[in-house]
């Protein structure tokens, strides 16, 4: 078993390029490299047989839980069945239809279609290509400019890349491209004018994207794309009434919203969608993770009926849409999101992400909230951010060579729990399972104030 493990670290260290992975640190040996072994519920197990409560949920995405015999059985029955056909012409299996109507059945009002990809970026990909489209059909060419925001984050493709908004995704890789601009994150805890109250930095971000749109001209603004709740930026909520303010400057330009869901989409925040949850009437939808729970890979451009209409018209006047992907709505992964959303609805996850996902903020900030160094504990439904600050009353931020975050989540590994360093801040997140249990967000608060006793102590 040592030898087959020591092998394994070897062929890694040569030959796995990872993603966001520092990569001569790893392939040095610097830094350590975890094989994982199995799941079960909400731990994960390494090869060496350390056990860890994964309340990130893999990345964010492994929302029923791990070791879903159902999933792993429809899977199977596929793969046998039917392995592959592709959906290109009007083909389709039983598993992608079915899949399209309960994703419809589901989404908020107004969605029509929905186009299948593998990945969070390539259905982002997708978005844009049919937000240019949609315009170059309805005679406005010249209307493509996509507005995104600092910290959102929306991809790692060329296109989606530059759509994200970190600097981590756009140094040295040229990006971003246009027609792509950034406006102001919705960052209330971090933002210039302390004096602001939550509705008035709504207020002001709504109107730093007049601003944009004015300055850029509207007849050149083709969307809007934004998570609900900014995920890989921070894990920051809303301030209140953003996006109806958002909305309102939308609408009068004419500039399509596209609603990225691809963590909050089938439960995360307590309703099927993120959209729901905060009133928001998307034009596009993009989902992913929570499709299948990760079983397989799945995503999708959820298109509205208004969207829908033209993209007909496209049709009639162009013949056949040019775009595809060989994988789109492969079978066995369709199979994957039936079984999975079946399981959301017979495990009512979604109304447990509300009520546990209460439970376990309130007892992070009862446990932590007062902290020295904790200038605040945030969320929504089941995701939950702890930032860290050197002075709470200055709210002055570490410098980040310090890697204040990354330490804080080591020390809680050590305790037995997974949380995510977010990348841009000292920013612990979580976001769980959303079958977590009362019992399992315990064990997840006391191993999170445990972990930041130990890194300050001595500070
Ligand atoms: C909101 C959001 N959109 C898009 C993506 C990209 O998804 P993928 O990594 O599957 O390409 C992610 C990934 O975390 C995401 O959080």
């Amino acid at each position: 078993m040592l030898d087959k493990r020591n092998e394994l670290n070897a062929w890694d260290r040569d030959h796995f390029f990872h993603p966001s992975t520092h990569m001569g640190m790893h392939a040095r040996g610097e830094t350590p490299t975890r094989v994982i072994a199995g799941a079960d519920g909400v731990y994960i197990t390494d090869t060496t047989g350390k056990k860890s409560l994964d309340a990130f949920a893999g990345l964010y995405c492994v929302n029923v839980g791990y070791g879903r015999e159902k999933i792993a059985n429809a899977i199977a029955e596929q793969a046998k069945n039917l392995a592959y056909y592709h959906a290109y012409v009007g083909h389709g299996t039983e598993a992608s239809i079915t899949l399209s109507k309960m994703i419809i059945d589901r989404a908020p009002e107004g969605m029509s279609r929905v186009y299948f990809g593998l990945s969070g970026s390539d259905a982002n990909e997708t978005n844009i290509k049919l937000i240019w489209y949609y315009n170059n059909i309805l005679g406005r060419p010249e209307k493509k400019k996509i507005i995104s925001r600092w910290r959102g984050y929306h991809g790692s493709g060329v296109m989606t890349g530059s759509l994200t908004g970190l600097e981590l995704f756009h140094k040295a890789f040229d990006l971003p491209r246009a027609p792509i601009l950034h406006t102001e994150a919705p960052y209330f805890f971090r933002r210039a004018d302390r004096a602001m109250n939550e509705e008035q930095f709504a207020q002001h971000c709504a109107d730093r994207l007049e601003e944009m749109i004015l300055a850029e001209g509207p007849e050149t603004v083709a969307a809007f794309i934004g998570e609900p709740i900014l995920g890989t930026g921070g894990i920051v909520p809303p301030p209140k009434t953003y996006w109806q303010k958002i909305q309102a400057v939308l609408e009068k330009y004419d500039v399509l919203l596209v609603a990225d869901e691809v963590v909050t989409g089938f439960g995360r925040l307590g309703t099927m969608f993120g959209s729901d949850h905060y009133g928001m009437k998307p034009d596009l939808i993009t989902i992913a993770k929570g499709l299948t729970s990760a079983y397989a890979p799945l995503s999708g451009s959820i298109v509205s009926d208004k969207v829908w209409q033209v993209l007909v018209q496209g049709s009639d006047q162009l013949g056949a849409i040019g775009h595809g992907w060989t994988y789109s709505a492969h079978p066995i992964c369709a199979a994957a999101g039936i079984a999975n959303l079946e399981l959301v609805d017979e495990l009512g996850i979604v109304e447990n992400a509300g009520s546990t996902g209460a439970y376990f903020r309130s007892e992070l900030s009862k446990a932590i909230g007062g902290h020295r160094h904790v200038g605040e504990v945030r969320g929504d439904g089941l995701m939950a951010a702890i930032e860290f600050v050197e002075d709470k009353d200055d709210r002055k931020f570490f410098d980040p060579a310090q890697k204040i975050g990354p330490q804080v989540a080591a020390a809680l590994l050590e305790r037995g729990v997974i949380g995510r360093a977010m990348p841009q801040g000292d920013i612990l997140g979580f976001a769980p399972p959303l079958c977590l249990t009362r019992e399992e967000a315990d064990i997840v608060v006391k191993a999170a104030a445990g972990a930041i006793e130990s890194v300050f102590s001595n500070r």
